[in-house]
């Protein structure tokens, strides 16, 4: 464990899993750093010592704070354009759902989506009519028509490690991104990228626990969107009953029963990471990702088109069975379903061994 401020160079050292194994599956769930694990068994300990009154709910509402400011670090936005969710799904699912779509209305998407996206433009298809126009990837943006009310897509492609068109940044509908491998992984210039809303995963490149995420709405679209859920955790003054109003800002849109413990353990997983700088944990990543495409490459495995991003994918004939075999020698990434792809998810906390253990058992 370093003492002191953590650089880039000590960062590996704060996960436990990286001393035994080639752990290269950030964009599954992140390495949970020690410090996160104590943070929410300690949370867990303080309320089963002094019991869960008033202090533990100011306490929550502390830790939510300090967290949206991370989050909005992260996504470099203002942290009254944050919601904290539970996950990348669930941002997605408040923005479309809040779009209040109906039959007519049509909704663009790419062939390379998760079904953490794909799941919420089923259901609005099946219950209310949505049309869902699928485009290619790197063209997604050429797809949108009158018809169009909104582009939901991946920022990262989690099948190829592809970005979406920088195009999309000049589309007349709003943008959806879904960011579940971006934020934390790479840079993310909202303003560059044009979105009105990026919905992003605690879990994976932020090494948080899981049930955490986070939702960025810019102040053009949250005035647009339909909200469904209030609770105590969303009004401004729960007292008022069923006249009370949600808060102003994107913190209507907050999940409503976040943990201390869930918060405090994301906390902690974000906080060396922003020590270490975001500067120099991108860079890292980005680099020893691109590292391991070439060497794939040239050791004659076939590597997706990717972007400068963290995900490597590369042909497997058997992908589901390579991995297993991989994961037997204390070595950790996933296949893409229904393609003979595996995928390598590289972050600043891995290091060339890791990689030189991958390209020895793929040998
Ligand atoms: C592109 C993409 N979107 C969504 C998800 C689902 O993320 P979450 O579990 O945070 O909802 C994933 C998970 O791997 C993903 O890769």
């Amino acid at each position: 464990m370093p003492v002191g401020p953590v650089t880039i160079d000590t960062l590996r050292e704060l996960f436990p899993v990286c001393e035994r194994l080639a752990y290269l599956n950030a964009g599954t769930d992140g390495p949970l750093p020690a410090r996160a694990a104590q943070a929410g068994a300690g949370e867990l300990r303080r309320a089963a010592e002094r019991g869960r009154s008033r202090e533990h709910f100011e306490r929550r509402s502390e830790l939510s704070a300090a967290l949206r400011g991370s989050y909005a670090k992260a996504l470099g936005c203002d942290p009254a354009d944050v919601a904290l969710t539970t996950c990348t799904s669930e941002g997605l699912a408040i923005v479309l759902l809040g779009l209040d779509l109906r039959q007519g209305d049509e909704i663009v998407t790419s062939d390379e989506e998760h079904p953490g996206l794909l799941g919420t433009l089923g259901a609005l298809r099946e219950l209310r009519g949505v049309s869902i126009r699928q485009a290619p990837f790197d063209r997604v943006h050429e797809a949108v028509r009158s018809s169009t009310r909104v582009v939901a897509c991946s920022h990262v492609s989690f099948m190829t490690g592809r970005l979406a068109p920088a195009q999309l940044a000049d589309v007349e509908v709003p943008v959806l991104l879904d960011g579940a491998q971006g934020v934390g992984a790479i840079a993310c210039d909202l303003d560059e990228l044009g979105c009105d809303a990026y919905a992003g995963a605690g879990q994976k490149w932020l090494c948080g626990p899981d049930g955490t995420g986070m939702l960025y709405v810019s102040k053009r679209l949250l005035p647009q969107l339909l909200l469904f859920r209030r609770g105590y955790g969303n009004l401004v003054d729960p007292d008022a009953g069923i006249d009370a109003r949600p808060h102003e800002d994107a913190r209507r849109f907050d999940s409503p029963a976040l943990s201390a413990e869930t918060l405090a353990s994301a906390l902690a997983a974000i906080e060396p990471l922003e020590q270490a700088g975001w500067r120099a944990v991108h860079e890292r990543a980005r680099s020893l990702a691109s590292q391991l495409a070439e060497r794939l490459a040239s050791n004659g495995r076939a590597v997706t088109p990717r972007g400068p991003t963290t995900l490597v994918s590369f042909s497997s004939p058997d992908a589901p069975a390579e991995r297993d075999r991989l994961s037997e020698r204390g070595i950790v990434l996933r296949d893409i379903p229904g393609r003979p792809l595996l995928r390598a998810s590289v972050g600043a906390w891995n290091d060339e061994r890791d990689l030189e253990r991958l390209h020895h058992a793929l040998a």
